[in-house]
């Protein structure tokens, strides 16, 4: 008699790479995420620590016990709409990686045209600037910038000290060194934060600002997920462009420039805030999609009213 192959009975227990790239895709699909094969790739490379292409090369591997037991739990917390960013804990920005908690907001590729602006307004000049970024979260805009300049000084404000913990983590694995950065907590909503430094001449600035009565309109994933003190700003969502238009005077140096990105709707508003003597060449430069997505203006070194 010849040996038969081996039936599976119950729970199907040898998955390959490709069998389980195939059904994990479906149900994340069923979950409603708007990218499943995107996710379980990047999920399955992350437990099994290769890069993603190595998922190919490696099709037919099948699975060991643990990587299954590591893969359901990660699968799981997708399925239920966690960001992948906070499963993975990085997010790529501006060609780095930064790593990410739930302390911090997820860097978004929109922002990128933010700090690609400020470099390119700023690449004749390369002696020295002191830039202070607003809101720093992960560290994103800023870290990027002293990357990219490294002869500039750079002052990060977060009023979180979970984000300000993931931003030093950030400068560390970015190498940044500690003689060109300074993180603070402060409130950037209060007068005296503004009086702690001088002769800024690059502000960036991303702050809250979504109005609190937009919050049934976020992703259900940004509503559960991304800290709230990162999304919410009172004022229809214009409560830190006034307070920045108002006391941000305190610490620039004349002709200093200022970058605050702001919502899809906002333009409007945040152009008329920032309409006064104390600033002039005020302009709009749009994101990805061609949407006004951040203000750019020069402080004229008239007070701020
Ligand atoms: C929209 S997130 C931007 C984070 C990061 N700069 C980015 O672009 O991804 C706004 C950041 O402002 C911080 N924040 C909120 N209120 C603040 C305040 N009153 N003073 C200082 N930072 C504040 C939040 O903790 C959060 O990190």
């Amino acid at each position: 008699m010849t040996a038969q192959p081996p039936v599976e009975t119950g729970p199907k227990t040898n998955w390959t790479l490709r069998e389980m790239l195939l059904w994990a895709t479906g149900y994340l699909e069923k979950k409603g995420s708007l990218s499943p094969r995107l996710d379980v790739e990047l999920l399955l490379a992350h437990v099994l620590h290769v890069p993603r292409i190595q998922l190919y090369v490696q099709f037919e591997r099948v699975l060991q016990a643990s990587e299954k037991d590591q893969f359901r739990g990660v699968l799981t917390r997708r399925a239920q709409g966690e960001p992948i960013a906070y499963i993975l804990g990085t997010k790529g920005f501006m060609s780095h990686t930064f790593a990410v908690n739930p302390h911090v907001l997820i860097p978004r590729s929109d922002t990128e045209c933010l700090v690609e602006a400020v470099l390119q307004d700023h690449a004749a000049i390369t002696t020295p600037l002191r830039i202070l970024d607003a809101g720093t979260g992960s560290g994103c805009i800023l870290l990027s910038l002293l990357k990219a300049r490294p002869q500039d000084h750079g002052i990060g404000w977060d009023i979180s000290p979970g984000a300000l913990q993931v931003a030093q983590h950030n400068a560390q694995l970015l190498e940044i060194p500690t003689t060109q950065l300074a993180l603070h907590l402060r409130d950037m909503s209060q007068a005296e934060s503004w009086a702690t430094e001088t002769s800024v001449q690059i502000l960036v600035s991303n702050p809250p600002y979504i109005a609190p009565e937009e919050e049934s309109e976020l992703s259900p994933s940004v509503r559960s997920y991304e800290p709230r003190e990162a999304l919410f700003a009172p004022d229809s969502g214009v409560f830190f462009y006034k307070k920045i238009q108002a006391l941000a005077g305190n610490l620039l140096a004349p002709g200093a420039k200022v970058y605050l990105e702001m919502g899809h709707l906002q333009s409007g508003s945040v152009v008329e805030i920032f309409s006064t003597p104390a600033w002039c060449d005020t302009r709009l430069i749009p994101d990805l999609q061609g949407i006004p997505r951040v203000l750019a203006t020069t402080y004229t070194g008239v007070p701020p009213r």
